[in-house]
């Protein structure tokens, strides 16, 4: 069954036109194709083209509507201009913006290069704020209104060990989030962020738990037993990005399972008792998964 349609009515999103950063994979995937199945017009943006467009094609296949991809690394603020340039001209004003798009791998701390911390600060910190601030800026001075949701997690609240430059990005986007509520309240601007425990995604196993047993129906340690399921995250999504919210401002909502209540929600029980020679090879899995990657994004 379609559990979304229990939640919402079809056209709920019907005119909004939402930008979902990191939207070609994994939960930002998932929230697209919700706010596409109910009505919306969706912009995804990645590194990798090919797999964007992979992921577009299947959305409108699976729903019709309109999903648009955008080849775009938000590390980059010129290209973030130019991407929005393009969706502007597509159909004006984008009704919300998703900041989805993400990277973290586990290390020890000790072992970071500078550019290792810049790899994740990069995109989720300052791409995070490249992408809000060129998009705010233009609603602004156009005087439309728009909802801003960052995925951000739980160690927002708490830090997180072995997750250090993920855990300040996030905790800095979380500030943004309040801080920037306030400020472009007046505008008719509004800034949310969910903080999801576990949901597995291909991305996120192979660079937080690299070679882990690949089963990913039990969380033991979360109260509820089970990770989260891709529609209980849309679903909050969609509701804070769909007409009827527009009082909830600046909050950060945990989707967890009360994980956080039970165990922080962080790395340190589950990683702190590993050796030189279990991290050596998990960074090396990791790097594989960074190179397979990188190598996809080449290819047009
Ligand atoms: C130590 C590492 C490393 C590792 C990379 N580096 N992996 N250092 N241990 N395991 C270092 C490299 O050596 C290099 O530094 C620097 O980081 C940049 O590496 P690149 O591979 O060139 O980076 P890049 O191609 O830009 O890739 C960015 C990335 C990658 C962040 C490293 O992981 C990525 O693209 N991720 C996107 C997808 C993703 O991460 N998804 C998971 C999100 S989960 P040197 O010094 O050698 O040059 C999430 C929160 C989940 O966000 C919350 C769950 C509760």
């Amino acid at each position: 069954m379609d559990v979304s349609k229990l939640m919402f009515r079809e056209d709920l999103m019907k005119d909004q036109r939402i930008l979902v950063t990191g939207g070609g994979t994994g939960l930002g995937r998932e929230m697209a194709e919700s706010f596409l199945k109910l009505g919306a017009t969706v912009y995804i943006c990645g590194r990798r083209q090919n797999k964007l467009d992979e992921t577009a094609a299947d959305l409108m296949g699976a729903h019709g509507g309109k999903v648009v991809a955008h080849a775009c690394d938000i590390r980059d603020a010129d290209a973030i201009h130019a991407m929005v340039d393009e969706i502007w001209a597509d159909g004006g004003a984008l009704t919300g913006v998703v900041n989805n798009a993400a990277g973290n791998f586990i290390s020890r701390t000790e072992d970071l290069s500078v550019n290792g911390f810049n790899a994740i600060a990069d995109i989720v910190m300052r791409g995070t704020f490249y992408v809000t601030l060129d998009i705010g800026k233009r609603l602004i001075a156009e005087g439309k209104k728009a909802s801003f949701l960052s995925i951000l997690t739980t160690w927002v609240w708490s830090g997180s060990a072995f997750v250090v430059p993920s855990a300040m990005s996030k905790t800095a986007i979380n500030a943004m989030t309040q801080s920037l509520a306030t400020e472009w309240g007046r505008y008719g601007l509004r800034f949310n962020a969910i903080a999801p425990g576990l949901f597995p995604t291909k991305g996120m196993s192979a660079r937080l738990s690299p070679g882990g047993s690949g089963d990913n129906s039990k969380n033991e340690l979360n109260p509820m037993g089970r990770p989260g399921e891709m529609h209980e995250l849309a679903n909050l999504a969609t509701f804070l990005m769909g007409p009827g919210a527009e009082y909830v401002n600046g909050q950060t909502i945990a989707i967890d399972g009360a994980g956080y209540q039970a165990n922080g929600g962080t790395f340190y029980s589950q990683l702190q008792g590993l050796g030189d020679a279990e991290w050596d090879m998990m960074r090396q899995m990791i790097k594989g998964t960074n190179e397979k990657d990188k190598a996809d994004r080449g290819k047009a």
